[in-house]
């Protein structure tokens, strides 16, 4: 039997093991440090991220289980990040939780740990933090919330929230039914029920192996999740004898079949950088072409908003994750397995789809190829990002003129003055708001659209920012173009009027000006007197030493892996 890495703390007669026990105790019995794995139930559970304050309900799940398979749990309360509350953005803390986490993993005696997450950074900074001590981990998604309605129609979350404020921009909803429809919105715990960042990252850690799978999606209030900790915490315990870590897991092959299942599920773009960052903990080679070579051609198969009509309760109703993948079985790699130790396609033979209007088959496909494009050009030398399935068919190669903001400030305050030089053929260029320059990089890529071309009927025009775009957004975007304009990229060289041409089938976005003049101008003073510019705290660490979007906006000094390694004693 393999020695427990809490033996380093609980086993021996001497004072230091003594310590270890004693403070323990308080009514535990001694057997529970007799060999017995000691597993953290890592949770993210918090008032201020209402999406995850359920999982004090699912940590008690696990807990039983791990006691019924002979381990011991032990909360374990990480940093939570609530997605639409935390400040200036929670991408600037993700790196944080993560670094948290490691570090809490690593401190303490134990063997193994659950990672119960939802709100959009909270599994992706728990899979790193796993990732980079390399213990035997599993996620358990807090899943999605449940459908509310609202004047007899289903409401997305965050998608029909850029609706309905569209619709009151537009003059087609008042205010006072606009803040109706708050409740209706959220109506049940749990997560974004749209195929946002949440939904995606969730789905992903399952396409990855990180889960059980066929449990990602079921929703936060259905007893089935219950039942599903249950079983997982026990898993934990099997997982710590087996010594299946997560570098077991997360290989070249597990990513592979991540990207094919973020293309047919139609997820979040935030995948993109977090799928960068895990890989980059766990040493394995993931670009960002590796999107466009493994999922552009995959066909999205799931009709969900923002790229269709349906959410999460509907998609888990309809057969969930793996009855998505069985369509695109060939697609996958076989040889990936998951947490329990079989491989991810051995669960596809007794995948079923139970509506074929939400999980479309493979030959009928919402679109035909659907993943996300990477794109390149002068604009961005080291590569941007679209989600074609979000954006308007009849954008995907366009020339316009350059509407130019310097920061989300600046855009807030001209987006809706008459005089804007803006037409339905412009781009608006949004800069500044990048990992660095933000710092942070938000989700205020999809920009709303200007009130007098909405008054005119446009809903959707090319926009360009270095910034990030809700997975439940929309529209014609290219988001995460990296140098950011703060990291001295050509975008903090574009002026009003420029000439930029999108070419999506051609993979490229290009600032028509000739190289000489490009050569020759200064970068705007105006977006540059915007840049986040700290002099302490974890802001100060983050700007000096964040990554790009391409490399997954990960701290350069967090990528790789440190181990298990137990630490020198404290007493
Ligand atoms: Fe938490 Fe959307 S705000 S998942």
């Amino acid at each position: 039997m393999t020695t427990l890495r809490s033996s380093a703390w609980y086993a021996g007669d001497d004072r230091g093991s003594y310590l270890h026990r004693a403070w323990m105790r308080r009514g535990v019995p001694g057997s529970a440090f007799e060999g017995r794995p000691q597993i953290a139930i890592a949770n993210t559970a918090s008032d201020l991220t209402p999406c995850n304050a359920h999982l004090n309900t699912v940590s008690q799940s696990v807990k039983n289980g791990v006691y019924e398979a002979g381990g011991i749990p032990l909360d374990l309360p990480v940093v939570s990040l609530g997605e639409t509350q935390v400040r200036p953005t929670a991408m600037l803390w993700r790196n944080m939780a993560a670094m948290a986490a490691e570090e809490m993993f690593r401190a303490n005696p134990i063997d193994g740990a659950v990672l119960l997450g939802g709100c959009d950074k909270t599994i992706p900074a728990l899979l790193m933090a796993a990732a980079s001590v390399d213990m035997p981990a599993l996620v358990i998604p807090g899943g999605p919330m449940l459908t509310g309605t609202f004047r007899g129609k289903a409401l997305g979350c965050g998608t029909d929230v850029w609706k309905l404020s569209e619709d009151v921009r537009a003059g087609t909803l008042t205010q006072e039914e606009f803040r109706k429809s708050e409740s209706s919105m959220i109506r049940s715990a749990g997560h974004c029920n749209t195929m946002g960042t949440a939904s995606t990252m969730a789905l992903v850690a399952e396409a990855l192996g990180m889960t059980v799978p066929g449990t990602a999606g079921t929703p936060a209030p259905d007893s089935r999740l219950l039942e599903e900790s249950h079983h997982a915490g026990a898993l934990a315990v099997t997982m710590v004898a087996a010594a299946r870590r997560p570098s077991e897991v997360l290989t070249p092959a597990a990513f592979h079949n991540a990207i094919v299942a973020l293309a047919a599920i139609g997820g979040s773009t935030n995948a993109v950088v977090h799928l960068l960052a895990l890989a980059g903990r766990v040493g394995v080679e993931l670009t960002l072409d590796d999107f466009d070579r493994i999922g552009s051609s995959v066909p999205l198969l799931v009709d969900l908003q923002p790229a269709g009509r349906f959410l999460m309760d509907d998609l888990f109703r309809a057969g969930g994750l793996l009855a998505v993948l069985k369509e695109v079985r060939d697609l996958l790699d076989p040889t990936a397995i998951t947490v329990t130790g079989r491989t991810l396609v051995s669960y596809l033979d007794d995948a079923d789809t139970w509506d074929r209007e939400v999980i479309r088959a493979r030959e009928e496909p919402l679109i035909a190829e659907a993943g996300i494009a990477v794109l390149s050009g002068n604009l961005a030398p080291q590569g941007a990002v679209i989600k074609p399935a979000a954006a308007s068919p009849h954008l995907l190669q366009h020339r316009g003129r350059a509407v130019v903001f310097d920061s989300i400030e600046d855009f807030h305050a001209r987006v809706d003055d008459p005089d804007l030089d803006v037409d339905a053929d412009s781009v608006m260029v949004l800069r500044g708001c990048g990992p660095k320059g933000y710092p942070g990089m938000p989700e205020v890529a999809n920009m709303p659209l200007p009130k007098k071309l909405l008054a005119a009927g446009v809903r959707d025009v090319v926009r360009v920012c270095d910034g990030r775009m809700s997975g439940t957004a929309f529209g014609t975007v290219v988001l995460h173009v990296a140098p950011e304009a703060a990291a001295d990229g050509p975008l903090s060289l574009v002026r009003d009027g420029d000439w930029i041409e999108l070419d999506v089938p051609g993979r490229s976005v290009t600032l028509d000006v000739p190289a000489e003049e490009l050569a020759a101008r200064a970068p705007s003073e105006a977006a540059a007197a915007a840049y986040a510019d700290p002099s302490r705290g974890w802001e100060k660490l983050y700007v000096d030493h964040v990554q790009q979007a391409d490399q997954g906006v990960d701290m350069d000094f967090l990528v790789g892996s440190s181990g298990d390694g137990v630490g020198r004693d404290s007493h």
